[in-house]
């Protein structure tokens, strides 16, 4: 059935680690074949080298901050039938906004709101043209009220949420699933970078990859986890937003002042 609606190849944006090389694991053991794209090769070419004895590899360098990334991973793909796109490659500048350079915010909306933005257009189209398919956003918990220390990044997260609700309803018509994933903390080697001590509720990568693949075609929205879930529903339907903010502050203060 999964193989079906969203095979024979998956491409995962933001491949070489993390949760975008658990998608791919995961996928893979779907019967998924993969297409991995990450800036760094060597990294893809280990996950590559791990992946390929079940299933065919195709590994693309590319940038996701730059314009020319969808060209580029277009061009790759075109000779392949790919029946799921997951974007999940994000930039999250860390601390005060105005000690952050303004290049690196400007950075963070190219990767994380220009490039879904242009990925879908282009895969969406291809996806709708064969009447079946999925498109997998990740964002995060972090989308659903501001988040100090974290300003750019959670609204890119809100316009990742927001975007993938809105492709949900327009696309299924078409045969084509969309899911926005609204991660908690994750164990990636990026949040342990920040966070070496863990975070509440935090899980791991094969858990939340598990659950949102077997959301995908029944929601338009997943949370990950059972805490995340409730500590979701308590920050959004009983709790004042101020008081949410402040919360999601002091968490990302700590994460912020224990670099
Ligand atoms: N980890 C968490 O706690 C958490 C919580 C909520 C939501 N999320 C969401 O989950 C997704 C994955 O998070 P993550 O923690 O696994 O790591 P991440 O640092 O957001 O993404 C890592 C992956 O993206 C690739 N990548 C990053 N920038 C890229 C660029 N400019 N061009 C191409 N590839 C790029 C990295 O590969 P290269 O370095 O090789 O390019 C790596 O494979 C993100 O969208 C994030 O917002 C994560």
């Amino acid at each position: 059935m999964f193989t079906a609606r969203y095979g024979p190849t998956a491409l995962v944006l933001g491949a070489s680690e993390g949760l975008g090389a658990e998608f791919a694991r995961q996928l893979a053991g779907r019967g998924l074949d993969v297409v991995l794209v990450a800036r760094r090769a060597d990294a893809l070419a280990a996950i590559e080298a791990e992946l390929s004895k079940q299933v065919k590899v195709r590994c693309v360098v590319a940038d996701l901050a730059t314009p020319g990334a969808l060209a580029t991973v277009a061009a790759a793909t075109a000779d392949l039938d790919v029946g799921l796109v997951v974007y999940n490659a994000a930039l999250s500048p860390l601390g005060p906004f105005l000690s952050q350079s303004l290049g690196e915010n400007l950075k963070a909306i190219d990767v994380n709101v220009r490039g879904p933005v242009a990925f879908a257009h282009h895969f969406g189209a291809r996806l709708a043209a064969r009447g079946r398919g999925g498109l997998v956003l990740l964002s995060s918990l972090t989308a659903f009220q501001g988040s100090p220390f974290v300003s750019t990044y959670g609204a890119t997260k809100a316009f990742n949420l927001a975007f993938a609700e809105g492709l949900w309803f327009e696309l299924k018509e078409r045969g084509v699933d969309v899911l926005s994933v609204c991660a908690g903390a994750t164990k990636t080697p990026n949040l342990l970078k920040a966070a070496p001590d863990g975070a509440p509720g935090m899980l791991e990568p094969k858990q939340v990859v598990a659950e949102a693949l077997d959301a995908l075609g029944r929601a338009p929205t997943m949370i990950p986890g059972v805490f995340n879930r409730f500590a979701s529903f308590l920050m959004r339907r009983l709790l004042p937003r101020r008081t949410t903010i402040t919360i999601m502050g002091q968490q990302t203060k700590k994460l912020h002042a224990g670099r």
